[in-house]
């Protein structure tokens, strides 16, 4: 598939039970740009389609007993063999709270990877386990709550990985200012009016002092990042991303 780039299109398959959940986020804004430029190609299959049962039947009770239901190995494994004819190496991922927790730097990664990336949606109580041993499945969370379905995950998964792959975003400049990449988090914005139901725009963003506007951003990253989200914050100090001069800019906002 061409690209603006020349580079091959980022490659996803998503096996779900619910396929409209994914064309219809897949079919919007940014993810429909990126496909239609051809930086990205996204496949959804639907699981029932491999069933290999009567009545399409998807799954079973669990071994051991328990409430509801388990989800087949095989339907999983004839999906993912489907696509394996393709040729192309697979890396896949299965969306699952037991996983290690989604971040920037593993979305960063997957948007450079050149293995087609294989999303397995799992629903009910979850998915027979030798779908993650035998496909070697990288069980993937988005953190300490319980979804109903993978969909979700798989979808921000595709959303968080999608707009890093060059091509896909018109400013990669903005890439470099956001949160997470330099371990703290985003300053506030503004736009018109500069007054909004009494609320003001900082004074310093209208002033057009370049020096003291980057200074004052910094100082918001830093107050946030420490309010919000002290871990990161304490990260960012491990790592020498927070320096003197950074705490500086802390004291000032802390005596006023
Ligand atoms: N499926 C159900 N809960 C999930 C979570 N927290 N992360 C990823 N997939 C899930």
């Amino acid at each position: 598939m061409g690209t603006e780039t020349g580079n091959r299109a980022v490659q996803f398959e998503v096996l779900t039970l619910f396929p409209s959940m994914i064309s219809s986020v897949i079919q919007e804004s940014i993810l429909k740009r990126a496909q239609d430029k051809g930086l990205v190609s996204i496949r959804v299959h639907s699981l029932r389609e491999y069933s290999g049962r009567k009545h399409r039947v998807i799954d079973d009770s669990p071994y051991g007993g328990g409430t509801g239901m388990v989800l087949r190995p095989e339907p999983i494994f004839a999906a993912v063999e489907a696509i394996q004819a393709g040729g192309d190496p697979l890396r896949t991922l299965l969306p699952s709270p037991r996983g290690r927790v989604f971040d920037q730097k593993w979305a960063e990664e997957l948007s450079r990877e050149r293995r087609t990336i294989v999303l397995v949606c799992g629903h009910y109580e979850g998915v027979d386990e030798r779908v993650r041993i035998g496909l070697s499945a990288e069980e993937v969370s988005l953190g300490d709550f319980v979804l109903t379905g993978g969909e979700l995950a798989a979808l921000t998964v595709l959303d968080a990985t999608i707009r890093l792959i060059p091509g896909v975003l018109g400013q990669p400049g903005s890439l470099l200012e956001e949160s997470f990449v330099h371990s703290l988090l985003e300053y506030p914005h503004y736009t018109r009016p500069d007054t909004f139901r009494g609320m003001q725009v900082p004074e310093i963003l209208r002033s057009g002092h370049h020096e003291k506007i980057s200074r004052w951003r910094r100082q918001q990253a830093l107050i946030t990042t420490l309010n919000n989200r002290p871990d990161l914050f304490e990260k960012a100090v491990q790592s020498r991303q927070v320096t003197r001069e950074d705490q500086a800019l802390l004291d000032e906002v802390m005596d006023s």
